[in-house]
């Protein structure tokens, strides 16, 4: 009987490792689909440049000298506005043309490579960076426990790591989920970047955002949810209203305090 569990529950193991996959090659997918007409719309769109960014900068704040990673760069836009400002960024990213984005971008000059956020980054030494910055991406993975082991290991004491996800209240209602509580594979189609892209992730509650960074060792400093700017109402109306009075994202400032 035993022996018969063990069997089942290693099946069951083995369905679930061959959904996760076949869900991170759609998000690649979907990205590869997206990433030059992302990169033409980056500066100005409004949910990135005028409530995202401001945000997460904010809760970066003074970089001059420091030794960053973007964490799923995209098309190197963070990594633009940070060596702009003086610091030294690597950035990685699951997306080939997105990693090639950021290099065109960045005219040689950082340092990026395709990395998938959920391994782990053999190659970078303990205790290399100032800061590590992960911007609306890590809603891509399933499990965040090896990443935030990972960014905790890659930065200094006192080290920084920001990261901006999708507000969890927010991800609850458009979902409309009805399992708060659980991490839930979702999808929906986004219409911004040329034509219908389906984009997969997965929402979860608000202690299943906070505690792997708590269990990493992190120290939790600062919480922002973001307000849009001016810029954006003139942009899009509609949503600045509604982000005016309901969050869609939600900004962290998390310090590795030993
Ligand atoms: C919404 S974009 C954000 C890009 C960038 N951080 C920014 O804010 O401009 C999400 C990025 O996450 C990347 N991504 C998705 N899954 C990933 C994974 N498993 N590992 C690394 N990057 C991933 C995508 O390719 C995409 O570039």
């Amino acid at each position: 009987m035993a022996l018969l569990r063990v069997g089942r529950m290693g099946r069951l193991r083995d369905i679930n490792d061959q959904i996760s996959l076949m869900v991170k090659q759609k998000i690649l997918r979907a990205y590869e689909q997206m990433a030059k007409k992302y990169d033409e719309l980056i500066d100005h769109k409004p949910h990135n440049a005028y409530y995202d960014r401001p945000t997460t900068l904010q809760l970066i704040g003074d970089v001059a000298g420091k030794n960053i990673l973007d964490a799923a760069c995209g098309p190197g836009k963070y990594a633009e506005i940070l060596m702009a400002a003086g610091a030294q960024v690597t950035g990685f990213d699951v997306s080939p043309t997105m990693v090639e984005l950021a290099k065109a971008r960045n005219h040689g000059k950082g340092h990026f490579f395709v990395h998938d956020l959920s391994e782990r980054l053999a190659d970078l030494a303990d205790e290399t960076f100032d800061i590590i910055v992960c911007a609306l991406a890590l809603h891509y993975i399933e499990d965040w426990t090896v990443t935030m082991q990972e960014f905790f290991r890659l930065l200094k004491a006192g080290g920084k790591l920001v990261i901006s996800i999708e507000h969890p209240f927010s991800e609850y209602q458009y979902y409309q989920s009805k399992k708060y509580f659980e991490i839930e594979h979702v999808h929906t189609d986004w219409r911004g970047f040329g034509g219908s892209i389906e984009v997969h992730c997965y929402r979860r509650s608000l202690t299943d955002c906070l505690m792997p960074l708590i269990k990493a060792g992190f120290q939790l400093e600062e919480i922002l949810e973001p307000k849009p700017t001016e810029e954006f109402e003139k942009l899009d109306p509609r949503h600045y209203q509604e982000l005016m009075n309901f969050p869609a994202f939600l900004c962290l400032k998390a310090v590795k305090v030993r």
